[in-house]
């Protein structure tokens, strides 16, 4: 932590002097100045309190202090003055002065003084720094886009957020957006102070996920040598995140509901019932129901899960939130790169609103990082997207033929070319023709391809 920085102004070298010497040997960094005009300026050196003599030789205390409250609000005001009146008082405290100090004055007040000015300040930077850090990535702003969909997502995840609630389920495509609403969801919340927990279902074997989930006793397996808390223990008062729900195994399935359904869970190996209260956001870029027509996913869970439904539209089915959520990231990146890039060109965002974005807001983003790492120009142009102008291009080589074609037809032909490309994988197919895997299944059922899906 580095000194406060005070600054002394009295045009009275005698009264400079005896103040400086004080608050030197107190700890503080300290600045002098004769005039109204050289306390402004010392200002840019960095200054958390002024001492201001309330008579100077080019303006008045009052003025000056107005003009260090227009620099800086935080910055804090000591004047100090022979011959206040209760006018000039009342004027510098309307101003935001901190204390008014009668000369002559006495050097341990005014020291005493300075100590507890800057007592408020330190706390009131803090408190202001936490709530930058702490709250505002994760508040619903951070939910970015004005279309209509996104309008009333943003007013759904506000209003479930503060619900009592205790399970939501978030749908959609792959970077939609889905941890992002898990996270506000939890930071709009009055949960916000408690733990935010969050696990993966696909990154971990069935034992491991469970320990981790519900903790286990010591001994409970081979490597169980200390007793360990679950995160569902962790999170008590707060919320758990489960992502890519739609790939757990059905005897997990099974505790979770359990869980879900009585609040209350065994830690692996043991014996106690553990109550907490957790919200669990679950979340999955699978379509569910199929799954559950599938018997791949508990139908009773997909129920206790879909009380809350939350489903992320996919970019390209809002594509007039892409100037926005351009703006957005490059503002971002702004700051992450040192740069000064004003935005995009209108040939730009022309090309970033024709394609399809099949990776949506996360390649969204991954291609505004990249363009911005490789451009030196002011703005964003279409050509510092090669890959979307190629992809809409490649669009427009479809020439019609003068015959004309039979649209249906080619619509068909196209389809059995890319799943045939992809070894009948759809979502691979889904990628070449710039649809998603429902999508292409709609398809294939429309067209009655008897083709064995993936
Ligand atoms: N509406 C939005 N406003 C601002 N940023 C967004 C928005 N949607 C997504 N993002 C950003 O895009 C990136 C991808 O989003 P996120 O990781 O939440 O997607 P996801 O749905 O969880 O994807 P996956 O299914 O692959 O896990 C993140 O950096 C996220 O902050
Ligand atoms: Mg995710």
């Amino acid at each position: 932590m580095s000194k406060p920085t005070i600054l002394v102004v009295d045009d009275e070298a005698l009264i400079r002097w005896s103040l400086t010497e004080r608050l030197k040997s107190d700890g503080y960094e300290v600045l002098e100045a004769e005039t109204g005009q050289a306390a402004l300026e010392a200002l840019a050196e960095g200054v958390d309190l002024v001492l201001l003599d309330y008579r100077l030789p080019d303006t008045d205390g009052v003025a000056v202090l107005r003009k260090i409250k227009e620099f800086d609000q935080d910055i804090l005001v000591i004047l100090l003055t022979a011959f206040a009146t209760v006018d000039t008082a009342v004027e510098a405290m309307k101003l935001g002065a901190y204390h008014f100090a009668n000369k002559p004055f006495n050097l341990d007040e005014i020291a005493a003084t300075v100590e507890r000015a800057l007592e408020t300040t330190k706390l009131r930077r803090e408190v202001r720094q936490f709530r930058t850090n702490a709250a505002r990535p994760y508040s619903l702003e951070r939910i970015v886009g004005a279309s209509p969909q996104m309008t009333a997502l943003r007013q759904l995840v506000g209003r479930v957020a503060v619900t009592p609630a205790s399970t939501v389920l978030l749908t959609g495509e792959s970077g939609t957006g889905k941890d992002l609403v898990a996270k506000v969801l939890h930071y709009a919340s009055d949960r916000a102070s408690r733990p935010f927990m969050n696990i993966t279902c696909s990154a971990l074997p069935e034992q491991l996920l469970e320990s981790e989930l519900f903790g286990h006793e010591r001994g409970a397996f081979t490597d169980a040598r200390l007793q360990k808390k679950g995160l569902l223990e962790i999170a008590d008062g707060g919320t758990v995140f489960l992502d890519e729900i739609g790939e757990m195994t059905p005897g997990l399935q099974a505790k979770l509901l359990r869980f879900l359904e009585e609040k209350s869970f065994k830690r692996v190996g043991g014996f106690a019932d553990i109550r907490v209260d957790v919200r669990v956001v679950a979340a999955t870029n699978r379509d569910l129901e199929q799954e559950v027509a599938r018997h791949q996913f508990r139908t009773d869970l997909f129920f206790r899960l879909n009380v809350l439904p939350i489903t992320m539209p996919a970019l390209r089915s809002h594509p007039e939130d892409i100037p926005l959520l351009v703006e957005y990231f490059i503002d971002a990146f702004n700051t992450e790169f040192r740069k000064r890039i004003l935005g995009a060109t209108p040939a730009a965002y022309a090309v970033l609103q024709s394609y399809g974005w099949p990776g949506n807001v996360r390649e969204l983003r991954n291609v505004i990082e990249r363009a911005m790492l490789l451009s030196d120009a002011d703005r964003l142009d279409a050509r510092d997207f090669p890959a979307m102008t190629k992809a809409v291009s490649a669009g427009n080589e479809f020439e019609l033929p003068a015959t004309g074609v039979d649209l249906e037809q080619l619509e068909r032909s196209l389809l059995v070319q890319a799943l045939r490309r992809s070894g009948n994988n759809q979502t691979k197919a889904g990628q070449l023709l710039g649809l998603n895997r429902d999508q292409i299944r709609y398809r294939i059922e429309k067209f009655g391809l008897a083709l064995t899906s993936s």
